[in-house]
């Protein structure tokens, strides 16, 4: 089978980006990574990328007219490496329906939440976090779900549970979930690059 070429989009330090690339260069994902880009100058998942080899690139949405022409340019430049799966590995913008549908059911999301709990808009970042321990949970997790058109809404791939303790804060709670979240989302690209992952309405199997 032949290996799927990933294009990452990142914001942030990058330690899903992380997780994978070293998945991939261990021989448990059968695919690699083509292009990362980033949204954010200066982060940090960049350099992970250009440490590996791999061709890693800013792009300002300040230098493009509007939402719909930066979300444009990603698309031309995935498409110019025949990227097959988009990975939103902390991505912390949304995407333009174009964007969505151009790579409908191959746009994959890690979500720091057990989702629909603490997601869509306003919930990104550490502010998911603060949600759960405000709100008293006793438990959290992190979720894999493809992209729809809305934010955080699509077919759930994979989920897991944390546990939320007492003496929790942001940070504690954040770095478990983390934890989680590289696990659940080096398993959800596995799969999809073994051809594994069956959509049937909005429910993801695996055959
Ligand atoms: C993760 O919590 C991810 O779920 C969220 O942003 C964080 C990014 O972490 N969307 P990293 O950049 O992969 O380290």
């Amino acid at each position: 089978m032949s290996r799927t070429k990933i294009g990452v989009l990142i914001s942030g330090g990058g330690t899903n980006l992380q997780a994978i690339i070293d998945n991939i260069q261990q021989g448990n994902i059968n695919g690699e990574i083509g292009l990362i880009i980033s949204n954010k100058n200066g982060a940090y998942g960049l350099e992970r990328g250009k440490k590996s080899g791999i061709e890693s690139m800013f792009i300002n949405p300040l230098d493009h007219r509007d939402f719909q022409s930066y979300n444009d340019k990603l698309i031309e430049e995935f498409k110019k490496r025949d990227i097959e799966l988009i990975v939103l590995a902390g991505y912390l913008k949304i995407l333009s329906q174009d964007f969505v549908s151009e790579y409908k059911n191959r746009i994959i999301n890690i979500h720091p939440s057990l989702i629909p709990s603490f997601c869509g808009k306003g919930y990104y970042g550490e502010r998911v976090h603060q949600a759960v321990l405000d709100y008293g949970c006793k438990i959290t997790g992190a979720t894999v779900h493809f992209v729809d058109e809305n934010a955080d809404t699509g077919p759930i791939i994979l989920q897991e549970v944390v546990k939320v303790y007492e003496d929790d804060t942001v940070d504690s709670l954040q770095k478990r979930v983390l934890e989680i979240e590289h696990k659940i989302l080096v398993e959800a690209v596995r799969l999809y690059c073994d051809k594994k992952l069956r959509i049937e309405g909005r429910l993801v199997k695996t055959i």
